[in-house]
């Protein structure tokens, strides 16, 4: 038999780690690439004169104005297309009716002005619109009696919004979950000739254990402690039950119906699916949020030598880019964006 080929079922036709040999293979055929144009980077701002460190998120600190400042041109400098701000309330300004998130002068409302002053359009302003950080019980509503209130926290949302559309935020981002906001912030904003801001809804956002670390930044996690007392232990009669799937197109559909341009979906590693459906059902522009336990278990592996922490930080937010995100909220942005400028 030399010379004769071996019998056909010994050679596979198809063989698909052919294009897997090279680098430049690899690339060739890649069906999913992240670009820097793909990331937002979260930052906290703080009143304080000095950057100091977030203990639960290793290499995040909280910002003051002129360090948030710089943040935001080295964002505009690497060509992360937004930011988002998170600011830390200090416990004097918080209050049951939350009425410093309406105020113009509050710390996110300062810092949205510095940053325009100096990045102009450069940089996308997202701003959250949710009680949380102003309500001395943590909430991302108002409490009542035990209860979360729907209709007088969207009252109180819309103030936000109108201030934050003053001090020149770009995208208000209602992280709050209370039915119809986004159709009230809408109908406010355009009332006072806002049509210009846009609205990025936290259209499925699930109540989830991974946002942690986020609110030991903001300390919210003791304000929570005090809503607990009062009878509000979690955030389940708002955000939404894991469990659920189906939900989460509802949210979407409303909040697009609403006047929501762009939708997200959050935490996102542990909603990969949602992500999907979100977009192949709609196909509107879905962000999603890599959110503060996500980044921290990826940092906390890799300082105990674990795992190589760029390696799973590209890797974790390129799945949910594959997923069907159009842009991911990332801790992560500004590493991600100088290794994607590295690579090329
Ligand atoms: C507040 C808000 C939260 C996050 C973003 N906006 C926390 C929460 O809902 O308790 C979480 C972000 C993160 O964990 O990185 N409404």
């Amino acid at each position: 038999m030399t010379g004769q080929p071996p019998p056909a079922a010994a050679f596979p036709a198809t063989r698909l780690r052919r294009t897997r040999q090279h680098d430049w293979l690899r690339r060739l055929v890649a069906e999913t690439t992240l670009t820097t144009n793909d990331l937002i980077w979260p930052l906290f701002v703080h009143d304080g004169g000095l950057a100091v460190p977030v203990a639960a998120m290793p290499q995040v600190d909280r910002l003051p104005i002129e360090g948030l400042v710089r943040a935001a041109a080295e964002a505009a400098a690497l060509g992360i297309p937004a930011i988002a701000l998170f600011p830390v309330v200090e416990a004097q300004r918080k209050s049951d009716d939350a009425a410093h998130a309406f105020d113009d002068d509050n710390l996110a409302c300062r810092a949205v002005r510095a940053i325009r002053r100096e990045t102009g359009d450069a940089v996308g302003i997202i701003c959250d619109v949710a009680l949380d950080p102003y309500t001395s019980h943590g909430h991302d509503g108002l409490l009542h009696d035990g209860t979360i209130v729907n209709d007088q926290t969207v009252e109180v949302l819309c103030q936000q919004s109108l201030s934050l559309a003053r001090a020149g935020c770009h995208i208000v981002a209602p992280s709050d979950m209370m039915d119809g906001r986004v159709g009230a912030i809408r109908g406010a904003l355009d009332r006072f000739g806002r049509q210009d801001v846009c609205i990025l809804s936290y259209a499925a956002k699930y109540a989830s254990a991974f946002y942690g670390p986020f609110r030991d930044a903001l300390g919210s996690s003791a304000s929570l402690g005090a809503g607990a007392a009062r009878g509000v232990t979690d955030k389940k009669t708002y955000q939404m039950d894991i469990a659920n799937s189906d939900e989460s197109l509802r949210e979407v559909a409303l909040d697009l119906a609403e006047g929501a341009d762009m939708v997200m979906v959050k935490p996102a590693g542990t909603a990969l699916d949602i992500i999907h459906r979100v977009k192949h059902t709609f196909g509107v522009p879905t962000l999603a949020y890599q959110v503060s336990g996500e980044y921290s278990m990826i940092r906390a592996a890799a300082n105990n030598g674990w795992i190589d922490a760029s390696q799973a930080a590209m890797e974790s937010v390129l799945v949910i880019k594959r997923a069907g995100a159009d842009a991911i909220l990332t801790y992560f942005a500004p590493q991600l964006a100088r290794a994607l400028a590295v690579r090329g």
